[in-house]
This record gives structure tokens, sequence and C-alpha cells, in this order.
């Protein structure tokens, strides 16, 4: 493609002046790895963004895709039924603990966490405290792109171009300082009391009576990989039982068998009230996200509405749509009947010593890991924040290897059919591009 070929599409999250000077197109993709559009082969180190936990172009997603929109592409999801999204809703209730049991179908990260924040405001409604308004979130927390999402979110680039945003939103503290727990392997013995400040700031600064809920996500991915100190989950657990203050998880990257297991909340045997997740659902294939509640919160938020009335105000045209149905449900036998979420927890120990072999590397300043997730930190290049982490994706991109980088980390989340001479590979070639820029 040339530039005029190019020049029209505005691409997300992307520097559209580089790319298009210097376009990385990817024409095809097949188990590990991607083809270029000049016939490279990558090796995928992020699992497309997080989201082809199963690898590329598995067949019987493909084939499910296919034979159903030769069945029927779309149905209208308001006030008429398709099967197959009864049947995805059905089949999410084993993959998480509890009585997490009521799913509603939204077609991304973004919209789930949308949706999350607005179930858990009609709930405190529905219970007769409307008054519940305030939404606390995490510095350093990504909930997608969309007003709520980025309003609880707390990551200033993407907060800085959109004024207030919702106004009623308070933060946490994040997890990280690199004086108590850089280089932790696996979850950090430091900071589970930063959860105290929910209860010692934000409850005593807005009243618990005003606060519908917390959002995390248990395992911060996109601001860099940060893992949760031991017991820190548990404690704002604690916390929100107290003062009835609504849990959520955001499990979009934790959720399907990335960190070892189903779900990080069945990781940690903490019971959130509402978890959001997306992309790995459908192994990427399709669009697709899902809200999962607690039996309560369902019986709640419908049971107030008067009898034959709509009792959310909330949806989306495509919720679930047939063909994202289709590969949900194929994605979700194919990771049961392969077991990966078991062959993740195999992996992670071998992945874990392969990510802190890189310590002694120029430019490393702190590794982090849990699963099959890592983090690289390196030092920024003085005033050009994430400068030093692109380059090194360029290079590791020339190389034939495709990592994430986020600011100065590259995040790593290979799908969980990696082999241990891919994860080699992968490590070895950020080694030698760490070696290579060792003066730049
Ligand atoms: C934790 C988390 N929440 C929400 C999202 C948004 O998902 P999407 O890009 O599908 O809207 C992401 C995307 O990376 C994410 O990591």
């Amino acid at each position: 493609m040339n530039s005029s070929d190019l020049a029209a599409y505005w691409m997300p999250f992307t520097a559209n002046r580089q790319f298009k000077a210097a376009p990385r197109l990817f024409v095809a993709a097949e188990g590990m790895h991607f083809t270029t559009d000049d016939g490279r082969r990558v090796l995928d180190g992020m699992a497309g963004l997080w989201c082809v936990n199963a690898g590329h172009g598995r067949k019987p997603i493909v084939e499910a895709i296919r034979a159903q929109a030769g069945i029927m592409a779309f149905a209208p999801p308001f006030q008429m039924g398709h099967p197959l999204a009864f049947k995805v809703a059905q089949r999410l209730k084993r993959f998480l603990p509890g009585d997490l049991d009521h799913a509603f179908l939204t077609n991304s990260g973004s919209e789930s966490v949308d949706t999350a924040l607005k179930i858990a405001l009609a709930y405190h409604r529905a219970r007769g405290e409307s008054q519940r308004r305030w939404l606390i979130g995490r510095e350093r927390g990504y909930h997608g792109a969309n007003f709520g999402g980025t309003s609880v979110g707390g990551i200033a680039a993407n907060r800085k171009a959109y004024g207030n945003l919702l106004a009623c939103v308070d933060h946490l503290q994040h997890t990280h300082d690199p004086e108590h727990n850089s280089y932790s392997r696996g979850q950090p013995a430091w900071g589970a009391h930063l959860a105290d400040e929910l209860e010692t700031r934000i409850v005593a600064l807005h009243d618990a009576g005003n606060i519908a809920a917390v959002i995390v996500e248990p395992l911060a991915g996109s601001t860099g990989v940060l893992v949760p100190p031991v017991d820190y989950l548990e404690r704002l657990r604690a916390i929100c039982d107290r003062y009835g203050i609504l849990l959520i998880f955001d499990e979009v990257i934790t959720g399907f068998g990335r960190l070892g297991s189903s779900f990080a909340c069945e990781k940690f045997s903490v019971l959130p009230d509402i978890v959001c997740l997306a992309k790995g659902l459908t192994n990427g294939a399709v669009p697709m996200g899902a809200v999962v509640v607690r039996k309560a919160i369902y019986e709640t938020v419908t049971g107030a509405a008067p009898e034959n009335a709509i009792e959310l105000f909330h949806g989306y045209t495509y919720s679930g749509h047939p063909l994202a149905s289709a590969a949900a449900l194929a994605t979700l036998d194919l990771l049961e009947d392969e077991q990966l979420f078991a062959r993740s927890a195999e992996l992670a120990p071998y992945f874990e010593q392969a990510v802190h072999s890189l310590r002694e590397l120029p430019h490393v300043i702190d590794i982090r890991n849990l699963g099959l997730v890592a983090g690289i930190e390196l030092a920024p290049k003085p005033g050009q924040p994430g400068a030093r982490a692109f380059s090194v994706f360029q290079r590791c991109f020339e190389l034939g290897v495709l990592i994430r980088t986020t600011g100065d980390t590259i995040a790593l989340s290979p799908p969980l059919i990696i082999s241990k001479p891919q994860i080699d590979e992968l490590i070895a070639t950020i080694a030698r591009v760490l070696r290579e820029l060792a003066d730049r």
C-alpha cells in the first residue's frame, strides 16, 4: 500500500504520521505467528492485543463463524432474542466463581466497563440509595476508551484532552512503588495496606453512603503490568463489604487463562460483585464483551421495575451478535478442550524465569510478572517518555517478534499455546535488541 492508500484511516492509539511514513502491516495469522505484507513471519508476543489466547486462525472458531454467517448473521437484541446469546451467558457461568451468574453482552471491554458502571448506579437506585453516585477507580488504571472508563481510568495521557469527564469520580493510589516491590516474582509482598486508603481517605471524604462502586483491574495491564500485592484485593473486598460498596473487577485482560486460571477472581479467591470481560471471549475473532453480575444485582434491578417494563435502559444494537456468540461458544469449547488455563499455569514458572533473565541487560529498571503476563520496565530517555521502549518494539518487529510497549514498559502476554522454544525466542530477541541499543 502506498501512502495515499493509508491516509484516510485515523488509527486508534497510534502515532498516525509516524506509522504512515513507515507502515507495519499484517495480512495473515496462524498459530503463534502473523505474516506481514512483505511475507515475513512475526512471532506474536502479545496475543494480538491480549485477546488471541488460543492462538491465531483456530479452525473450530473460523468454522463456527462461517456457519453462523450462513444461517443468520443478525437478529435484533431488544425485545427479541436468538438462542446463541443465551447459550453464551449460560456457558460463562462455568468460568466464573460463586454466584456471578447473569451476563449482559457487549461488544468490547470499553462497553463492558461503561455497562458495569451504569449497572452499579442502577442497582443502588433500585435499592433506594440513588445518592450512591461516586465511582472510585485507581491511578494508572485502564478501563477502556469510553467516557465512563476514561473517567475511572487513571492514565493521564488518556484523560487530559477530555476535560472533567464524569463528575463524581475519585481514584485510589496505584500499587507500584519501585522502592518496595521492584523485581517481584509474582505478587509483591509489599503494598496490601494501600487498599486501606479506600476507607481512610475515600470513604472518609465522600461518605460511604455516597459511593456506588470501586473498579480495579486485578492486575493492571495497559499501564505497564502492575501485579496486585499479596492481600491487597482481599482488603479491598473487605472494605467494600463493610460499607455496601460494589466491587467491580475489570478482567478484560486477566480473564480466560491469562493468569493461569479462568479469571483473576478465581485465582485470588476474591469474589467481586461485577466482572467486566471481553478480549479472550471470542479469541479476538469477532468483537464481544460481557458484564457478569452476582445474582442479587440482577434480581434487584429487574425486580424493582414494574411488571412487563424494561428494567435496564441500556444496550447495544450488536449485544449478543450471532457471529460473536458463535465465535464465543467455539472459543470457550476450545479453551476447555485444550485445557489452556492449565497450560498457562504450567508454563508460568518457565516464563517467569525467562523474563527475569533480562534483569542485568542495558536500560532494564524493573521486571514484573504473573501467569503469562510480564512487564519489563526500561529507563526512559531523558525528556522523551516512551521513546526507548518504542525503539525496542520497532527493532523486535524487524527481527520477527511482536511485543507491546506501554510508556517505557514492554508488556508481554503471548497466546497460551506458546511453546518453551518460542518463549526462548521472544526473550532472546528482546535481549539482543537491548544489547544493540545499549548506548542509545
Ligand atoms: C483492563 C481493560 N479494560 C478495558 C479495556 C478496553 O477494551 P476494548 O479495547 O475492547 O474496548 C482494556 C483494553 O485493553 C483493558 O485492558
